[in-house]
């Protein structure tokens, strides 16, 4: 089911023309609606995620929202919400998440998606997993008709110990889907690994055709010894906000 929501008219002479940060804090705005005094959030990670952390800090500023408590799924996440006074705790102090809002890599169709090009995928999968509700957040590049069919990363976070073992195996999965597997890199210029905050590496999948059977995928990747976490998060969302230069669609099953 889709409900799209009209903020502004295309056909209007004095349309905005929006910026991809403009779409993506036009889909966080409408996620945080959903959030109420009181609640336990799980806070998300990458730049989209960022706008939900900012408008939730502001809210909390201006005393609109009180007695929220936040879960942050990366080191990142964890210091620009204390920057905001947001309260924080952990998973252990409260297992149970009322609401937790995060954006996406790739949003198919059934609201399965990738996730973790920004390299949180682990935590997000642990706090999201937790959480009674998951409002996705992102702009409408993020559409794909199939999971994998962006040509962009699918990551695998993978323990050190041997890890061009694993890349092997990674990539032999889906030899039928020409899959070719990236060691990521630090991006600081130097051959240096990218480090995950919990100490492992991530190997990048891309794919030059779609995954056809996502729960398939999933399970053969976990199954491998020495993988610590995917990307596909299927069956986890209950809506995605995407926000495109018509509107903002709330997305739900
Ligand atoms: C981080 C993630 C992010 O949610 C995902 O990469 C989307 O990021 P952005 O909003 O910057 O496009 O999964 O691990």
């Amino acid at each position: 089911r889709t409900t799209t929501y009209k903020p502004f008219s295309i056909k209007s002479q004095s349309a905005p023309v929006l910026s991809q940060d403009d779409l993506k804090k036009l889909a966080a705005d409408k996620a945080v609606e959903s959030v109420k005094s009181g609640m336990v959030l799980g806070l998300g990670t990458g730049s989209t995620a960022a706008f939900v952390v900012d408008k939730l800090g502001q809210l909390l500023s201006t005393g609109e929202l009180s007695n929220i408590i936040g879960i942050p799924t990366s080191k990142r996440t964890q210091e620009q919400a204390a920057s905001l006074n947001i309260p924080l705790t952990t998973l252990d102090s409260h297992p149970h998440i009322d609401l937790a809002i995060d954006g996406a890599d790739e949003v198919d169709p059934n609201l399965d998606l990738v996730k973790g090009r920004g390299g949180a995928l682990l935590r997000e999968k642990m706090v999201e997993a937790a959480s009674s509700a998951f409002i996705v957040v992102a702009d409408d590049s993020k559409l794909v008709s199939g999971l994998g069919g962006s040509g962009l990363a699918m990551p695998v976070e993978v323990v050190q110990f041997c890890w061009k073992y694993n890349l092997v195996r990674l990539q032999g999965l889906f030899k039928d889907l020409g899959c070719d597997a990236k060691l990521r890199l630090a991006g600081d210029g130097s051959e240096k690994p990218y480090v995950t905050d919990n100490g492992n590496y991530i190997v990048d999948l891309y794919f030059k055709t779609p995954i056809k059977d996502g729960f398939a995928a999933g399970k053969e990747i976990s199954a491998l010894e020495g993988v610590v976490e995917h990307g596909l998060f299927l069956g986890m969302a209950t809506s995605v906000i995407i926000a495109g230069k018509t509107g903002v669609e709330v997305m739900t099953k």
